[in-house]
């Protein structure tokens, strides 16, 4: 599908399959003074009652009298002043209308809102005509036929800033698909050693460094807890590691970490049955990584960054590892692993440490990391975690900018406690209470020398029942954070 942006000249006999456009409440004008053909169908549509401005509603009328366009598609803004939000729901619903149509071409209008939707179009329509197709056929018949996307513009040219603003989000969302599609992929499509050719086919087309560890090198490293998960499994596990140059060598390197597990069976902690399937999702956070790589290659971000992803399965076995062992990270803490369960944040640590090497201005790492963050904050908002107020309000920020947000949780040492184990330095687990605090607080201990945050997507990442598939987040969420950084003044 390919985006860009239209001078409009006349409407009238402007040739397209469906002219889209965009009207506040009560829905009978688009605002535009030369769009008076418009407004008199808009007006003769609320006055039959087939339409009403509501935020998210269509009318489509075909071969509208006076227009060159084959259809025209009326979609509601709801009552102004239009927030950010109902912009994304309205071009979603436009994107949605055109889903069993024909249209190949269409022209998007919208006074006013040029800007936001050079922002959201690409969200909005390549969201609509994602398809999973790894391991079925596909239905030519449900295809969605959109192909090129116009932005009609007041403007003679198009600015810089609504170039930019469309760039932005084509790479986005390439990135958000590249995710999306691997947290779909099933388990046995997508063991670690994948995780590892996506990285290596990002690095070829980009321009990226990549080394993938395997066994023998993780295990020189003495990455123990990586090794203890990966123990149970016939899939040798993967440290890959991808590095994007795009500043100078003495600016600040930013460092990505992704849990990479590929399928969380919960090991000899093994998990309920129901629902056990989804767990393919479990490597979401790497997902999110190589997303945004996708991303900041297609857009060549002038930043240093670096992505770490461990990758392996967690799986019950003869050799698997057992609740009560101990075992030594690559920090040199022993861990007691009381919970097989409780995975991700022991393939995690030794991550943490490996990024020390890299010296870095900031480490994030992005997690399904526990249901109980699932159980509270739900799917909206992905759980933030930092001791660090100024990355916590960046990635806010960059959250809410990116219509993918975060909410901050507390990380103070109270809630470790439980932590405390008579076998080792730590235990991989506390108490029912808090769950996806302790997690961060167990992460914490193994941030040494840099700013750190913690996301965990485990609601976030995953759309569940009948829609169920991948999401593609927090890529939105780490893109605009990466460019903020690359875009704001060197102290
Ligand atoms: N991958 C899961 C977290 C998860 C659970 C994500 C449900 C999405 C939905 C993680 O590895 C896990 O199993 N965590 C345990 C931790 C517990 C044993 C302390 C959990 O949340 O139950
Ligand atoms: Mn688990
Ligand atoms: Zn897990």
């Amino acid at each position: 599908m390919k985006f860009s942006i239209a001078p409009l000249k006349t409407l009238a006999t402007l040739e397209t399959d469906a002219l889209v456009v965009f009207l506040p409440q009560p829905g009978t004008s688009c605002g535009l003074v030369e769009a008076g053909a418009i407004d008199a169908m808009a007006v003769e549509a609320t006055q039959d009652g087939d339409f009403s401005g509501a935020l998210g509603t269509t009318y489509v009328r075909a071969r509208p009298e006076g227009l060159a366009a084959r259809r025209l598609v009326l979609v509601g803004l709801g009552p102004a002043p239009i927030q950010p939000r109902a912009w994304l729901k309205a071009s979603q619903a436009a994107a949605a209308a055109l889903k069993s149509m024909g249209a190949v071409r269409v022209h998007l209008l919208a006074a006013d809102g040029e800007q936001a939707l050079a922002a959201l179009a690409p969200r909005a329509f390549l969201g609509a005509a994602y398809r999973y197709e790894a391991t079925r056929k596909a239905e030519p018949q449900h295809a969605y036929k959109v192909d090129s996307v116009h932005l009609l513009t007041r403007q003679p040219r198009a600015s810089a800033a609504l170039k930019e603003a469309l760039a932005v989000a084509t790479a986005t969302q390439a990135g958000v698909d590249l995710a999306r599609g691997l947290a779909d992929l099933p388990g046995n499509h997508c063991p670690p050693e994948h995780l590892a050719r996506v990285a290596q086919g990002l690095a070829k087309r980009h321009g990226f460094k990549v080394e993938v560890l395997g066994r023998s090198e993780i295990e020189r490293l003495g990455m123990g807890a990586l090794l203890a998960v990966a123990q149970g499994s016939a899939q040798p596990p993967r440290f890959i590691v991808l590095r994007h140059d795009g500043a100078g060598r003495k600016d600040p390197v930013h460092v990505l970490v992704g849990k990479g597990v590929t399928f969380d069976s919960g090991g000899i902690s093994i998990k309920p049955a129901p629902e056990m399937d989804e767990m393919k999702f479990d490597m979401s956070g790497a997902a999110s990584v190589l997303g945004t790589f996708e991303a900041i290659g297609q857009l060549q971000t002038r930043i240093n960054v670096v992505g770490l992803i461990p990758a392996t399965e967690n799986l019950p076995d003869g050799c698997a590892v057992k609740p009560g062992d101990v075992v030594t990270s690559m920090s040199g803490q022993t861990i007691e692993i009381l919970n097989t369960d409780a995975e991700g944040r022991l393939i995690l640590c030794d991550a943490l440490t490996y990024a020390e090497r890299f010296k870095p201005a900031s480490v994030i790492d992005i997690a399904t990391l526990t249901g109980a963050c699932v159980i509270a904050l739900g799917h909206v908002n992905s759980g933030l975690f930092s001791p660090d107020d100024e990355l916590a309000d960046a990635l806010i920020k960059a959250g809410a900018k990116a219509m993918d947000p975060c909410w901050r949780m507390p990380l103070v040492d109270e809630y470790a406690e439980g932590l405390k184990s008579r076998f080792a330095d730590v235990a991989n687990i506390a108490g029912r209470a808090a769950g996806s605090v302790t997690a961060a607080c167990f992460l914490q201990r193994f941030t040494r020398n840099y700013r750190w945050a913690h996301l965990d997507i485990a609601g976030t990442a995953w759309n569940s029942g009948a829609e169920k598939g991948g999401t593609g987040r927090p890529v939105g969420l780490l893109v605009r954070h990466l460019l903020d950084l690359a875009n704001a003044p060197r102290a």
